[in-house]
């Protein structure tokens, strides 16, 4: 059988699916084709869905084990039924991918679930997960078939006892040690919550700090709100190797620059060093699709590739691995293939770590700034000090906001504390008007709420003083 589309995605994650539901809202026949089963890509299937369900269920775990009490609310034993909470985190899952299906029907995108391999740049071939074939010819292809999980050469991931981000949303029991290898943010979403749940966490990071491209200063500062949840870190320091143990495993490890070994007893490793971008069996090599140096597949300012009429986005191409970029891209490639002018403004994609207290960030850092010469101002205000964090006892973290030092227009905006993963976005808005840290000080903020914090710290950096500290 041979169909005839105008754009076929490769891939439906965040980067695929969306763009495939642009491309057929701007008038084009799409079709995209997945292997998995479900839709939604390592984002709604193994990766921010699922573990945003088992931060929220593991929080509220904390919560009552531990906060509950201080608002006077006596619960009389509170106990973990995993089972349940993994029930949860599926259904959510399932809703979600189901939903992705819904929306596809309705904007008249075609699905197509099987392996693609691109034979030239008109035609593709998939093996259906029926175990029939289906060629497509189409005048555009876009690659997103995003990423997988990195390892380290003397390490084999089983998804059982040394897991991936895979393995750890699905542990049947709670650890007694996990041990994670790579202190980003897999490694601190996923320990936060076997930590919240009853497991010791060790961290090994191979480099001096956890969250290595995060502002220092917010990176110092969530490490050290993390050890008071009883995170332990171990930085600075190499994995040799994982070998099994009587018990469960020892992770061999040693200082980064040298020195004697030391062995670390642990029921579970996660690893979690990075992910690559994924291209296996795509076809590339006998197409001539130039990848750079880290693997991803090279593009110029409209997502173009090195062969015409092929694009490509995502986890797949450089820049961050986030789905809401991927996203973003997806969008933007519909509307170059539709004709319109499609782009992304790399500046204000925000990052953000869903741990307790969350960490959030947009634009620059400190670092970055110093790197470039540039004249910065600084402005920050604490959560302690904000009467709604203070209700909430969620005290922990501050707002930090980087201003130019002539203009005052915002550089970048830090932040740790309840909730910052909403309140970045409309950080990423105001710099996206390029709005100076006075524009966001003479912004009225309701009262009382935590997003004060954000006003006050514009005032710090466009007055030099902010009114409640
Ligand atoms: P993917 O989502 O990886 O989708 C690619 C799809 O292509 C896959 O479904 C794959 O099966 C399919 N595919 C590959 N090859 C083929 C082929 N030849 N034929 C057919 N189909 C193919 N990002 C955030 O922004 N926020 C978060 O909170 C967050 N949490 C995360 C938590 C975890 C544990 C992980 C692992 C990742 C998380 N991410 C998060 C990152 C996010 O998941 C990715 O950045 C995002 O999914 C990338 O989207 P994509 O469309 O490029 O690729
Ligand atoms: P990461 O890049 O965030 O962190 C990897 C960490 O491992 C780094 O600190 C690095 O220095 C360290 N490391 C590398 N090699 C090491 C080694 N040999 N030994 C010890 N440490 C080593 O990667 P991670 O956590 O695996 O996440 C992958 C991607 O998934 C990220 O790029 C992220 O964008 C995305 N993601 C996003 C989330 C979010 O937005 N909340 C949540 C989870 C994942």
């Amino acid at each position: 059988m041979s169909e005839h589309y105008d754009v076929v995605f490769i891939g439906a994650g965040p980067g695929g699916y969306v763009g495939a539901i642009k491309a057929a809202q701007l008038g084009l026949k799409v079709a995209c084709v997945e292997k998995r089963e479900t839709l939604g890509g390592t984002c709604l299937n193994v990766g921010c869905i699922p573990s945003k369900a088992l931060l929220h269920a593991s929080e509220v775990f904390h919560q009552a084990e531990h906060i509950m009490g201080k608002f006077g609310v006596k619960a009389e034993k509170t106990s973990l039924d995993l089972p349940a909470m993994m029930k949860h985190k599926d259904s959510t899952v399932s809703d979600l991918t189901k939903g992705i299906a819904f929306l596809f029907k309705k904007n008249k995108v075609t699905p197509i679930y099987g392996t693609a391999t691109i034979t030239n740049n008109t035609t593709i071939n998939v093996a259906c997960n029926d175990g029939t074939t289906q060629v497509l010819n189409t005048k555009n292809i876009v690659i997103a078939t995003g990423s997988d999980v990195m390892s380290l050469p003397n390490v084999t991931v089983d998804e059982k006892n040394i897991v991936s981000s895979t393995g750890a949303l699905s542990l049947s029991k709670v650890p007694e040690h996990l041990v994670v290898i790579g202190g980003g943010v897999i490694g601190l979403e996923m320990g936060s919550v076997w930590s919240r749940l009853g497991a010791k966490v060790t961290v090994v990071e191979y480099l001096d700090g956890i969250t290595p491209s995060m502002d220092n200063e917010l990176a110092k500062a969530f490490q050290k709100v993390l050890e008071k949840q009883g995170f332990h870190f171990k930085l600075s320091t190499k994995v040799i190797a994982v070998e099994k143990d009587k018990k469960g495993h020892k992770v061999i490890v040693e200082p980064a620059a040298g020195g004697a070994s030391e062995e670390i007893l642990c029921d579970i490793v996660l690893m979690s060093i990075g992910r690559k971008p994924y291209t296996e069996g795509l076809g590339l090599e006998n197409l001539g699709v130039v990848l750079d140096n880290r693997g991803r597949v090279e593009i110029d300012e409209h997502f173009k590739t090195n062969i015409p009429n092929i694009y490509a986005i995502g986890d797949a191409v450089k820049g961050a691995m986030l789905a809401h970029k991927a996203e973003e891209e997806g969008v933007a490639v519909a509307e170059i293939l539709a004709g319109k002018h499609g782009h992304v403004n790399y500046n204000t994609i925000p990052n953000v770590i869903y741990t307790w207290p969350e960490v959030s960030s947009v634009g620059q850092t400190e670092q970055e700034l110093k790197a470039q010469n540039i004249a910065y101002k600084i402005g920050k205000f604490p959560f302690a000090a904000n009467a709604r964090a203070k209700a909430g006892l969620n005290t922990d973290g501050f707002i930090k906001i980087l201003s130019d030092e002539k203009t005052d227009r915002v550089l970048g905006v830090h932040m740790m504390g309840p909730d910052v993963g909403n309140m970045i976005n409309q950080a990423a808005m105001a710099m996206e008007f390029s709005a100076s840290s006075e524009d966001i000080a003479r912004t009225c903020h309701a009262h009382p709420t935590t997003g004060e914090v954000f006003k006050e710290a514009a005032m710090a950096a466009a007055f030099g003083k902010a009114i409640h500290a």
